[in-house]
């Protein structure tokens, strides 16, 4: 029988030993590009992509490249994926051409129906539920400042969404404090917050959620902020703005922990999530944070589709 396939779909199916390891990975890479020239010679990887990206799509490009293999740019509209064919026999034709498929779409589902199917890694490049892909990058950016990341406190200012629950998932796993700090109503998912706070048990990490902005940012080693209105949520936008008006990181926020770096997953709205002084600013790591995406994803390409992903 093939080997069953190891995939990233929320980064609940690493341990925290292998979310080190893959953080680790991470840093050698960005080190060392050249040791990794050949990790996945003459391998392709399928990308495909239901909604818009900038940093994911090329930052996956170039790093296949890197790693010596090919990476194939499929538009959503064209494959149409659970319409014009079923998810299940995307999966299994993908698998006859490729070595690993990475999708960005809407339903958490689709990823799910992929990986029952396919024989090759899936890799979830952002659903409407989960972004673990952004979160490495973001807390190899955060271990690059820190040294450590156990016991360091994540504030998240925002929507709590996609971005939200993957942040509450890595920092689980790797023992940093996460408070997310939200309008009422826009709280993450009740059942990932559950189970990060259960999985931040085992590790010492505190995952929480509050609803006052004044002096959340105290003793906070990172600012997280992310856009009000979401890829899929357009029509909500004007809403949006209304009911998040003082939930923007800004200078004052930032005041509160004048040690904390700040970052955002991008793209940003300057004016609405944060101030310009602030993603311009001295504690703002965010260009840092959109190179460690091809790091980090080198490292999950070598250990999803190189000879250790394979058991
Ligand atoms: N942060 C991020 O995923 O960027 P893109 O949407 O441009 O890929
Ligand atoms: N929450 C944002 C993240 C973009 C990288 C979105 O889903 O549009």
């Amino acid at each position: 029988m093939a080997p069953h396939p190891r995939h990233l779909l929320t980064l609940e199916e690493f341990s925290p030993k292998e979310v080190e390891g893959l953080l680790v990975l991470a840093a050698k890479v960005k080190k060392s590009p050249a040791q990794y020239q050949k990790a996945l010679a003459s391998q392709s990887l399928a990308m495909i992509f239901d909604k818009s990206s900038a940093r994911t799509r090329i930052s996956f490009d170039i790093g296949m490249n890197q790693l010596g293999g090919h990476a194939l740019f499929i538009n959503g509209t064209e494959i149409q994926i659970g319409k014009r064919e079923s998810v299940g026999d995307t999966a299994k034709v993908l698998s006859r051409y490729v070595q690993g498929i990475m999708i960005r779409t809407y339903a958490h589902s689709i990823v799910e129906g992929l990986a029952e199917n396919s024989a090759v890694p899936i890799i979830n490049g952002l659903t409407d539920s989960h972004h673990p892909c952004q979160v490495l990058a973001d807390f190899q950016t955060v271990r690059e400042n820190f040294k450590k990341l156990k016991g360091l406190q994540l504030v998240y200012v925002g929507d709590g969404n996609n971005m939200t629950h993957s942040l509450m998932i890595i920092s689980a796993k790797t023992g940093v404090h996460c408070r997310v700090v939200c309008p009422e109503g826009y709280e993450p998912d009740a059942s990932i917050l559950k189970s990060a706070q259960t999985e931040g048990k085992k590790t010492g990490s505190r995952i929480e959620i509050t609803h006052q902005v004044k002096g959340s940012a105290k003793g906070a080693d990172v600012v997280y902020t992310d856009v009000w209105a979401s890829m899929g949520q357009e029509a909500e936008k004007e809403k949006r703005v209304r009911d998040f008006q003082g939930y923007q990181v800004d200078e004052k926020l930032m005041a509160e922990c004048p040690q904390a770096i700040f970052l955002h997953c991008l793209p940003a709205h300057r004016g609405e999530e944060v101030s310009a002084g602030v993603i311009d600013g001295k504690q703002s790591k965010v260009w840092d944070q959109a190179e460690n995406r091809l790091h980090a994803q080198k490292a999950v390409l070598i250990t999803l589709m190189g000879k250790r992903g394979k058991s």
